[in-house]
């Protein structure tokens, strides 16, 4: 809800309120959700600004920064007017929430240059998430350019640690706490991607609790974090201005990519505020609200190295476990048989399909299973028919040798020729397939940005809007088609691709160890129902570690269940237990992606760690606990569940595994299993058995509301 009242305007949403004065661009206050409705005006004075500019006494990082016209630097953007919008405003080219809300638009205009500076904030009715947007509108007859547009600016007052989602290929996410004291720092990517690096998910943790912040933008980002000695904490979230500068032509405007915000009084709030804001506001269509298919992936299966007859041995054993969806990754299509040539040539290997696609797609069908699809259309290969017809259709400089990463070159999809091409291309893969998933890949990073005819400091947002015109074209011409985003694993999994793509696939890494982490990381701001996460073979190939089966599934049961390896290479007791895996996950698949999540332990700290799913209305629930080490002669293990009744009693058992025969069960209140102290020393219980080495000990927990 928002109510204006004079300069005051209010925002509310569930639990937390935001205050702010229109005419001096103040924030009076943003967090727990407020009943007194008077006094706002005695707060106004405060050092903490809707946005910022060069020019006045304020140092800080500023939120717009123009090389206007004249050659300066400086602004003075005034008050102009504000009002309140009944209907969201799109945001042309660009990803952006959606749903009932109201916003309020607030106009401020530099005089001298004619340049006018909008921002705008949406509440929606059911959630404590705050949409936040800028633009720029240039009224005056001359060009000037945009140096920096942050889509978002909060002031607040105190000291603040910034915690981060941080890592590498098949290292995403990790979490870091850092209490910058006094002075600057920043979270960015110049990677042209939201990258596996830094994730522009990002929180502040204060005594007065947890601010997170996100943005709507797959490309180059960068969050400023900057405490001043008046004790301001300021944190600006955008484009990154790294080799950022965008001709503002006379009539022109320049829409910031959204971002978002959300207050709660501790971590687990925060997420629980964002998961609830990606599924009703962020994923759109048929998928939703749907329950995600249990697929098997051949890549780690087979890599390159399949044909028909391979495929069709692992789908016929992925048939008898109960999987429901068989993905086709890389090497289907023209001369692929390593990374080293073809992308670009979308056609069919009608060797290794047996036929081609249609054909393979279409037995696989008949075995009862769905058939769904990899590409990766924003790369070509020079040793492709595409790069021999089309040379030009790569991104790289006139007279420089390419930068080749994975032996591969990017598209330069800032040209229109060349997103036309890629939408007729994959439309016809998935047409002529069938496909009801697609996998959308993407496997480099930029490094010779240059398209003809396009300003090199546009470069970055341009190939962005291409990007989006495209995948939002494919689609929408495919509504049932669910879409798995992929980026070298988890680097692009952000909340612009979440727009069009309704999960993403976490990371290379499928070590049951390091998925730990990775899924813990990233559930602090994304829910499960994005994250692709897959039981692999062992010894691992990323890591060389082996874990039991059963331990792989329940750590996989953390996001959307699926398997990659060759599964006709099971056993018949191996595929036994696969089926009885599966048949679980489809029992409990509702409240497991679905559910409320909730971290449990410390993934980043302690020894004991897991996580839990907890239905709407709290009747049923499932917890997988985990340890990382068995410490000999340790301490007592020990964990607090969440996210139950405290008034209701629950019957507890754990989930039969093949390596834990002996099935728990016992009935307890939902404020004694939440108390923090139940044990766990069950989970140590298979020690004797070591057919595995250096594995994680993990236990599953279903929890059911007594009659
Ligand atoms: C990178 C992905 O993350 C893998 O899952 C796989 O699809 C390969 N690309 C295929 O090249």
């Amino acid at each position: 809800m928002i109510r204006k009242k004079g300069q005051i305007i209010r925002l509310d949403t569930p639990h937390t309120t935001l205050v702010v004065k229109a005419d001096s661009a103040e924030y009076l206050y943003y967090g727990k959700k407020l009943a007194s409705t008077v006094g706002f005006e005695y707060l106004a004075g405060t050092p903490c600004k809707m946005f910022s500019q060069y020019g006045f006494d304020d140092y800080t990082e500023p939120s717009v920064l123009l090389e206007n016209a004249d050659g300066g630097f400086s602004t003075a953007f005034t008050y102009s007017r504000s009002k309140i919008l009944t209907e969201k405003p799109e945001i042309p080219g660009l990803p952006s929430s959606y749903g009932e809300g109201k916003t309020i638009e607030l106009k401020y205009v530099d005089t001298p240059t004619r340049v006018a500076l909008y921002l705008y904030y949406t509440v929606f009715e059911d959630s404590d998430v705050i949409a936040v947007s800028s633009k720029l509108v240039n009224a005056s007859k001359k060009e000037l350019h945009i140096r920096r547009l942050a889509s978002l600016q909060l002031d607040l007052l105190g000291d603040y640690s910034f915690v981060t989602f941080e890592g590498t290929w098949a290292r995403e996410r990790q979490k870091i706490s850092r209490t910058v004291g006094k002075g600057v720092f920043y979270n960015d990517s110049k990677k042209g991607s939201s990258s596996h690096n830094r994730n522009p998910f990002v929180m502040a943790e204060g005594k007065d609790g947890v601010y997170a912040f996100n943005l709507v933008y797959s490309g180059n980002h960068k969050e400023i974090f900057e405490a001043c000695e008046s004790g301001r904490t300021r944190v600006l979230t955008g484009i990154n201005d790294f080799m950022f500068r965008w001709t503002l032509a006379p009539g022109e405007e320049f829409d910031a990519p959204e971002a978002v915000m959300c207050y709660a009084p501790d971590e687990d709030g925060v997420s629980s505020e964002m998961h609830a804001f990606v599924g009703e506001h962020i994923v759109r269509g048929k998928w939703k609200k749907k329950e995600r298919p249990v697929l098997v992936n051949n890549w780690e299966g087979t890599y390159f190295d399949f044909n028909e007859e391979k495929i069709l041995d692992i789908a016929r054993a992925a048939q008898r476990t109960g999987v429901e969806l068989f993905v086709l990754d890389d090497g289907w299509f023209g001369n692929r048989c390593d990374d080293h040539r073809a992308l670009g040539d979308w056609y069919d290997n009608v060797e290794k399909t047996g036929g081609g696609l249609k054909h393979l797609a279409d037995k696989i069908r008949e075995l009862g299973l769905d058939f769904g699809i990899w590409v990766e259309p924003e790369m070509i290969n020079e040793d492709s028919d595409l790069f021999r017809a089309h040379p030009n259709f790569a991104m790289r400089i006139p007279g420089r040798e390419p930068t080749r990463m994975r032996d591969q070159l990017m598209l330069n999809l800032a040209d229109e020729k060349v997103q036309n091409y890629v939408v007729r291309v994959i439309t016809d893969v998935i047409a002529r397939s069938g496909a009801a998933y697609v996998k959308w890949d993407y496997n480099r990073s930029f490094t010779d940005c240059y398209g003809k005819g396009v300003v090199q400091g546009e470069y970055f947002h341009r190939y962005m809007l291409g990007y989006y015109r495209i995948v939002s074209r494919i689609t929408k011409k495919f509504p049932s088609v669910l879409f798995e985003g992929c980026a070298g694993g988890g680097g692009r999994l952000d909340l612009g691709n979440l727009c069009y793509l309704q999960q993403f696939w976490t990371s290379d890494d499928t070590d049951a160890r390091q998925r730990v982490k990775i899924q813990d990381g990233t559930s602090y701001g994304y829910p499960q129902t994005i994250m692709g996460a897959h039981v692999s073979a062992c010894p691992n190939h990323q890591t060389g570690d082996s874990n039991p089966l059963e331990t792989r599934f329940n750590v996989a049961c953390g996001g959307v269940l699926g398997y990659e390896l060759d599964m006709s290479k099971f056993s018949e007791e191996e595929l036994e237990i696969v089926s009885k895996q599966i048949a679980f996950y489809k029992e409990y698949r509702k409240v497991l992606q679905f559910g409320d999540y909730y971290r449990l332990g410390d993934a980043f700290g302690g020894n004991v760690t897991g996580f839990m799913t907890v239905s709407k209305d709290k009747n049923t629930a499932v917890a997988v606990v985990i340890a990382y080490e068995y410490i000999i002669a340790g301490p007592e293990l020990t964990i607090g569940f969440k996210g139950l009744n405290p008034a209701a009693v629950y019957e507890v058992t754990t989930r039969e595994q093949d390596n834990y025969k002996d099935v728990l069960s016992f009935t307890a209140g939902g404020d004694l299993l939440m108390n923090g102290k139940i044990p766990m020393r069950d989970l140590y219980a298979d020690t004797q058995s070591w057919e595995n080495s250096r594995r994680l000990y993990a236990r599953m927990f279903v929890f059911k509301k007594a009659k």
